[in-house]
């Protein structure tokens, strides 16, 4: 099969292409490597079955002639991020809105299968846990530019599902929550990476708000799968999916855990959130996704514990720290 991966230079986007050509696909990338890394397709750059462009996701003779080329388009190319969204507004929405635009209006002319990434956000702060995929969204005002992100990310699914109606486009949705492993960096508001280095270092983990609010982590390893999977089906078309873990973790009890692994003395800090970020964020306290639909239709169950995600973070960041002199 050949696959065209935008963002493919990315944390998730990485992982996947290095699964599909071991599975003996082909793969084309296009990232801007504007939060990407080319370290990143270190193992799979000199493989035959792979490909780059690096260059921003734009509607023209690239896109289109890749897209052509795809027998799928996974497109995962966004800006991500809280922090990064919180500084960059404008772009996020522009980005992650004309970016899944152009993917959609190349694969309508081709009859190309596509999968969006969307995200747990789109919940926002919604009180009826766990969140199930035909639930509804409750984001906060346009003045908190936070929700910005979400909003494009609403809006990256009505184009999707819209498309799948109108041109019988086979589109499908996945919602990932919060997917963490190796690679991800710690530069814009990650959480997991961002304990690691600390507690690594010996210096304080810094805990946001009360350190009570909750999050379901997933491995970036699961999240492919599982994501290849509903790829490859297609009773999925036209279909949203939430894509995650359900095991909840409290922020402090993932500080509490980092420091255990890492056998460090690190303090955990609190910091309030209006001295953590600039102004326009909100939290929520809870992310739980229903995995019923998943489970039921996918045959999907997460296989690796949060202590498993950790160690493997862990001896990522304690192997990236070491540089041969
Ligand atoms: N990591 C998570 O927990 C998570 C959760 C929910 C949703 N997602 C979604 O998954 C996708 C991948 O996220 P990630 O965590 O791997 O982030 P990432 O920042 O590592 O990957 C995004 C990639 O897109 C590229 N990119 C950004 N703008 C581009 C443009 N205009 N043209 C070409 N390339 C561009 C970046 O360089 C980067 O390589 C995103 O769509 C994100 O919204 C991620």
């Amino acid at each position: 099969m050949r696959h065209l991966i935008t963002g493919g230079a990315g944390f998730i986007g990485s992982h996947l292409a290095e699964m599909l050509i071991a599975a003996g696909d082909e793969v084309h990338v296009i990232d801007d490597l504007s939060t990407g890394r080319l370290d990143n397709l270190a193992s799979v750059r000199s493989e035959a079955g792979f490909s780059l462009d690096i260059e921003s996701l734009a509607a023209g003779p690239t896109l289109e002639a890749r897209v052509e080329w795809a027998d799928i388009v996974h497109h995962l190319a966004a800006v991500v991020g809280v922090r990064r969204i919180l500084q960059r507004p404008l772009e996020t929405l522009q980005t992650n809105i004309h970016g899944t635009e152009y993917v959609l209006d190349a694969a309508s002319r081709h009859g190309t299968r596509v999968m969006i990434a969307s995200t747990s956000e789109v919940y926002g702060k919604s009180p009826e846990l766990p969140f199930e995929e035909d639930g509804d969204l409750t984001i906060g005002p346009t003045s908190k530019c936070r929700w910005g992100y979400a909003a494009s990310k609403i809006m990256d699914e009505f184009l999707a599902l819209s498309t799948f109606e109108e041109k019988r486009l086979p589109v499908t949705v996945a919602r990932l929550f919060n997917t963490v492993g190796p690679r991800q960096v710690a530069h814009y508001g990650m959480v997991l990476p961002t304990f690691v280095k600390q507690a690594l270092a010996g210096d304080p983990i810094p805990v946001h708000g009360s350190g009570e609010q909750t999050r379901c982590f997933s491995s970036v390893h699961d999240v492919i799968r599982c994501w290849d999977a509903i790829a490859r089906s297609s009773r999925t078309v036209g279909q949203v999916y939430n894509i995650g873990s359900d095991d909840e973790i409290s922020i402090t009890n993932l500080a509490i855990l980092v420091r255990e692994v890492c056998n460090s003395g690190s303090a955990i800090e609190r910091i309030p959130y209006e001295v953590a970020y600039p102004t326009g964020f909100e939290d929520m306290p809870r992310r739980v996704p229903s995995l019923s639909k998943l489970e039921a239709e996918i045959g999907f169950r997460p296989l690796t514990s949060a202590r498993e995600i950790v160690e493997l973070v862990v001896e990522y960041e304690r192997d990236a720290e070491f540089v041969p002199g």
